[in-house]
């Protein structure tokens, strides 16, 4: 794939991030118990996506840089922080899904919601690391 729509894909899964991360903690540090209106109507219209473009994200970055380790330029510590953001995504996402479907009883509701919020504090706190790492970098 040309590199300008690599890039352009990239930007604008970064974009749709930023949105999910304001849009899922700005009304809980602004003192809402849970989202509701516009926020969640905001968060749950980009959070598919945001889903479309981390895939094809990943892909592409796996693609460019290869899977392993050795194979590439970046440092080890660099992918290393890009794997466990994706990784962090797969519960991030399952638990908000399974916690709207009738799969498990309405008890497992709670529990789904704080992995959906401690994966999105994870992943939050992985891209701040790695948006640091990379500006240090080129510098
Ligand atoms: C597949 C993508 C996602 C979907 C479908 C999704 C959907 C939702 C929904 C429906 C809620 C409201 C749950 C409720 O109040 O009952 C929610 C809450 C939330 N989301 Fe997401 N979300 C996604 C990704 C993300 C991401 C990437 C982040 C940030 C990195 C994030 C951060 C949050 C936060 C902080 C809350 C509030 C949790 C709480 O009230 O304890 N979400 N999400």
């Amino acid at each position: 794939m040309d590199k300008r729509y690599q890039t352009l894909i990239m930007k604008m899964g970064f974009v749709a991030f930023v949105i999910m991360v304001i849009t899922g903690f700005l009304p809980l540090i602004m003192g809402e118990k849970v989202l509701s209106g516009w926020w969640m109507i905001s968060h749950a219209t980009v959070a598919p996506i945001f889903s479309i473009l981390m895939a094809i994200g990943a892909l592409l970055w796996v693609k460019s840089t290869g899977n392993g380790f050795k194979d590439t330029d970046k440092s080890k510590c660099t992918k290393k922080i890009v794997w466990v953001f994706l990784i962090l995504f797969i519960p991030n996402a399952l638990s908000i899904l399974f916690s709207m479907n009738t799969w498990f009883p309405s008890a497992t509701q709670q529990p789904f919601l704080s992995v959906h919020f401690y994966t999105a504090i994870g992943m939050l706190l992985f891209a701040i690391l790695y948006l640091n790492i990379s500006r240090k970098k080129n510098n």
